[in-house]
């Protein structure tokens, strides 16, 4: 298949391009490079030794994406391009609402004018809100409790609407619990503008000499070690996950809306990943316990059995080789890509 990547310059999507060319599929990128660097495109080409087309353009710009359809001859789109920033989004609602349900119109409407029916939506285990309890199933209902989570809500709602609606359209809804890692060349990695949001790359930088510790947002949770429990999954299973979805959409046309968890099924602490860390980078990771982050859970991980059952796919790496290769990357690219 031709598949058009929205969002490919970014880290999962980046991570993805690996995964579908070396499946034996092809690639077109669209990205405006709001949270991305166009180097990236260097090293996706070096890796996988293919020439990959990159489109720079803003996809809630309709004219710019219909033509993009009408010159390139795409068979399925993976859906990544998105803003994600949780706390920026209750800052910025306006602009998470319009970024993310805007290019996903724009891309609907092409899709629909120039006969796409597969489409893979990023979506995230945000969506089951903050009622829900661990081991999370994909028929929870779903809701949020930030403008990030419920653009999420609203785009798989949207996108389940218009499924119904056109016959033959097909749509994965996967929702990732926590992405991190890198590709193990560690040539391809998580490169976050400014202060990382997120707990792997802020210890990676810690580890690395950008940032002095690591703050750990809770030591008070009931939990064993006090610290939130997550489910941490390697990007690279992540993307072969949408692999997979992808090609389950094409064996089963039957299936217009489906959702999958894609997580490993498994809990780690923030203490287990900063001892995890410190063990496979050798540096010393220093932390300090501060006050709970404000609508943090306590503890989420996917049930993640249908995934295994339906697509066939299992996360497979450990909680070792996140860390070892998010290392990899962090310690050749110290400060991401360049330019
Ligand atoms: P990312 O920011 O690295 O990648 C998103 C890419 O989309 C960026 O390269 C950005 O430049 C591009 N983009 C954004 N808006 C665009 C637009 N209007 N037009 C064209 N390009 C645009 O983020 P990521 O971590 O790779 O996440 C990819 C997707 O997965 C997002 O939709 C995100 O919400 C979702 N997700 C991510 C996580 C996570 O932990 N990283 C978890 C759950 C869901
Ligand atoms: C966060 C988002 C979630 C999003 C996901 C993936 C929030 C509230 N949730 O999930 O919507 O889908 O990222 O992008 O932002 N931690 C620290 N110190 C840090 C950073 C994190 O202790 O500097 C802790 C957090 O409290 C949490 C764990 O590490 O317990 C993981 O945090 P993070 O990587 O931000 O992911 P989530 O909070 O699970």
């Amino acid at each position: 298949m031709r598949v058009l990547v929205s969002g490919g310059a970014g880290y999962i999507g980046s991570h993805t391009v690996v995964a579908l060319i070396a499946s034996g599929h092809e690639v077109v990128i669209v990205d405006n490079f709001s949270n991305a660097k166009p180097t990236v495109l260097a090293r996706l080409e070096a890796l996988t030794g293919a020439s990959i087309p990159l489109h720079a353009f803003d996809l809630r710009d309709a004219d710019k994406t219909e033509r993009l359809f009408a010159d390139e001859a795409i068979d399925a789109v993976i859906h990544f391009a998105g803003l994600k920033a949780v706390g920026e989004s209750s800052e910025r609602p306006l602009d998470y609402y319009d970024n993310n349900l805007g290019s996903t119109f724009a891309l609907v409407r092409a899709m629909a004018r120039h006969g796409v029916h597969r489409l893979v939506f990023s979506s995230s285990a945000t969506v089951y809100g903050e009622s829900a309890t661990a081991p999370f199933t994909e028929d929870l209902p779903t809701s949020a409790t930030n403008p990030y989570g419920w653009t999420k809500v609203m785009q798989e709602q949207i996108l389940t609407d218009i499924a119904a609606a056109t016959p033959g359209l097909q749509v994965a809804l996967l929702r990732y619990f926590n992405p991190v890692g890198a590709h193990e060349s560690g040539t391809i990695g998580e490169d976050p503008q400014g202060i990382p949001n997120n707990l792997m790359p802020f210890i990676a930088q810690v580890a690395v000499g950008r940032r002095e510790r690591l703050s750990v947002f809770g030591g008070d949770y009931p939990t064993p070690d006090g610290t939130a429990v997550r489910d941490y999954i390697h990007v690279m299973d992540l993307a072969d996950g949408h692999v997979r979805a992808l090609e389950y959409l094409g064996e089963h046309p039957e299936v217009a809306v489906r959702a999958w968890n894609l997580g490993t099924g498994e809990g780690t602490s923030v203490l287990q990943v900063v001892e995890a860390f410190a063990d496979a980078s050798g540096r010393p990771v220093p932390y300090e316990i501060v006050a709970r982050r404000p609508e943090d859970l306590a503890v989420t991980y996917a049930d993640a059995t249908r995934a295994e059952t339906e697509l066939g796919w299992r996360a497979e790496r450990t909680i070792e080789q996140m860390c070892a290769d998010t290392w990899r990357w962090q310690s050749a690219n110290p400060q991401g890509y360049p330019g």
